[in-house]
């Protein structure tokens, strides 16, 4: 495998969490597997004061908890550490900019990295289109002599318009190709196993169509609350958080057309492509299309659980969506009449990502009996996350007199692979992006456009107070009226358990 140029990696917002839990960890990892160069550095940039040792001890402790798959390992921790440091600097101070210079220009000679770095911007979201602007009058966005990349954390915008000023700041001073917005779930093995899963098996793709497809349905469920970030989710929500990026992310690569080639103009054309089909929901017909929930109080195996608005940093009477639940169409020749169902919530039964492919039902039902079953059957369940796997659904007879028959289960879990490791979401990214591969980041264009779809809902649950939000007790799957979303009676979501094989509505409690 070819290794990435030499470089530094510039964190911006290093005393923060993500760079605790994900960056750093995920960085150690692939230094454990020897795919970063030879030449390597970390500079981590915030506004604790911390020495090069402090920062070191607080990022083992990270990795200690959130890398180190193999003991094996612990040998390479030392050495890794002495690549981190850190440099104490308030980013909103354009002044300091030309102290992040003379640090890099000091790192730079040290490590000999030929002046390449790559920023990744963890801060919040309003330093967004500062630091960029400031590294570009420091002449530290310039390629001439190295490439300089820019890694922008989620989220991407608070609507299409803040997206599209920020679209526009950001390429005052770089290019397209300078930029990574980083989703991770493009960066999970699982997601990017979508594509191999439709494009490399001549089975599914015939199948793959308005003609066989009777709905397609996507869940990103979680178990836990909003725990210390209620002052985030407050101005976010379920919406903004999980839906315009991770779960049309997942439509959109369930719905793209086959790519002409693997690569990031051919894979990022198509999956913009299915953005821009999203059949457009008026705001007065919100309430047809799209239901919003919030958790609240409830005992869960015993144990009391607090509501939403009981939680730290939330308003006592806030309007913040914790659960979604859509209907969605994509009209193009592919899709024309396939609704799609997406649906995600926070502190709901059990935390699961997946995709479920609803086959159209036989044309004639020899097995009249069981039509409903009929209708039922053939299901391709992909499931990104826990129990990581695919699972088809089909109709078999029952041994014995007759013909009645049940629905069974033909599954892969990857855990089968054993020795195979999966590598976490923000490791292939990171390395993805060292190596100057955009293909798994998201382009303006189609940030743009998922946005463009949820504006209007959004517009809608904020100005009209008559779209009521629905209390759902914590534990539960979201408020009951999210099943008036599907129009027929006989069907309604599926109800996954941690086990990819298992479904029910209580398997978890
Ligand atoms: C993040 C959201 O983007 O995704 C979180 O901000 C959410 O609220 C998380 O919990 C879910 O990611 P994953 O990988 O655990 O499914």
């Amino acid at each position: 495998m070819n290794k990435p140029e030499n470089h530094i990696l510039v964190i911006f917002g290093a005393s923060g969490d993500l760079t605790y839990r994900k960056l750093v960890p995920a960085v150690f990892d692939l230094f454990d597997q020897d795919l970063l160069p030879k030449q390597f550095a970390i500079l981590g940039l915030g506004r604790t004061d911390l020495s090069d040792q402090e920062f070191r001890t607080k990022m083992k402790e990270g990795i200690i908890l959130f890398a180190l798959n193999k003991p094996e390992s612990e040998q390479k921790l030392d050495e890794y550490l002495e690549k981190l440091h850190y440099f104490s600097f308030d980013t909103k101070d354009p002044d300091e900019y030309c102290l992040l210079k003379g640090k890099l220009r000091e790192l730079d000679e040290q490590y000999k990295t030929g002046n390449n770095f790559i920023y990744y911007l963890a801060t919040p979201p309003s330093m967004y289109s500062i630091i960029p602007e400031q590294l570009a009058k420091q002449n530290l966005n310039s390629e001439e002599d190295g490439f300089k990349r820019l890694i922008v954390e989620k989220p991407f915008g608070y609507d299409l318009k803040t997206a599209q000023t920020l679209n526009t700041k950001l390429l005052q001073d770089f290019k397209e190709e300078q930029i990574y917005r980083i989703d991770h779930y493009l960066g999970k093995e699982t997601v990017q196993n979508l594509l191999v899963t439709r494009f490399s098996n001549g089975i599914f793709e015939p199948l793959w169509n308005r003609n066989y497809i009777h709905h397609v349905e996507i869940t990103g469920a979680e178990n836990i609350g909003v725990g210390n970030r209620g002052g985030y989710y407050e101005g976010s929500g379920a919406m903004r958080d999980m839906v315009q990026n991770h779960l049309l992310l997942l439509a959109g690569l369930v719905a793209m057309e086959p790519p002409a080639l693997i690569d990031s103009t051919n894979i990022r054309n198509e999956i913009a492509k299915v953005f821009h089909s999203l059949r457009p929901i008026k705001e007065e017909e919100v309430s047809k299309y799209a239901i919003r929930g919030q958790y609240t109080a409830s005992k869960i195996k015993g144990e009391q659980v607090k509501g939403y608005r009981e939680e730290q940093g939330v308003d006592p009477d806030s309007r913040t969506e914790t659960f979604v639940a859509m209907k969605l169409f994509i009209d193009n020749w592919r899709w024309a009449g396939v609704p799609f169902y997406i649906r995600s919530g926070k502190m709901l039964p059990t935390r699961v990502t997946e995709i479920v492919i609803h086959f159209k039902a036989t044309p004639h039902h020899l097995f009249a009996d069981n039509e409903s079953i009929c209708k039922n059957y053939n299901q391709l369940v992909i499931r990104i996350q826990p129990d990581e796997g695919v699972l088809m659904k089909f109709g078999m007879k029952v041994p014995g007199a007759g013909f009645n028959v049940q629905n069974v289960n033909m599954d892969f879990h990857y855990s089968d692979l054993s020795d195979t490791y999966l590598p976490s979401a923000y490791e292939r990214l990171l390395l993805d992006c060292m190596l100057g591969d955009g293909t798994l980041y998201h382009r303006g264009d189609a940030v743009e456009a998922a946005w463009k779809f949820v504006d209007p809902i959004l517009k809608a649950w904020q100005e009209d107070d008559s779209i009521p939000v629905h209390g759902y007790p914590a534990g539960t799957w979201g408020p009951d009226v999210s099943d008036d979303l599907i129009e027929e009676n006989d069907i309604t979501w599926r109800y996954p358990c941690k086990n990819l094989s298992n479904d029910g509505n209580y398997c978890e409690l």
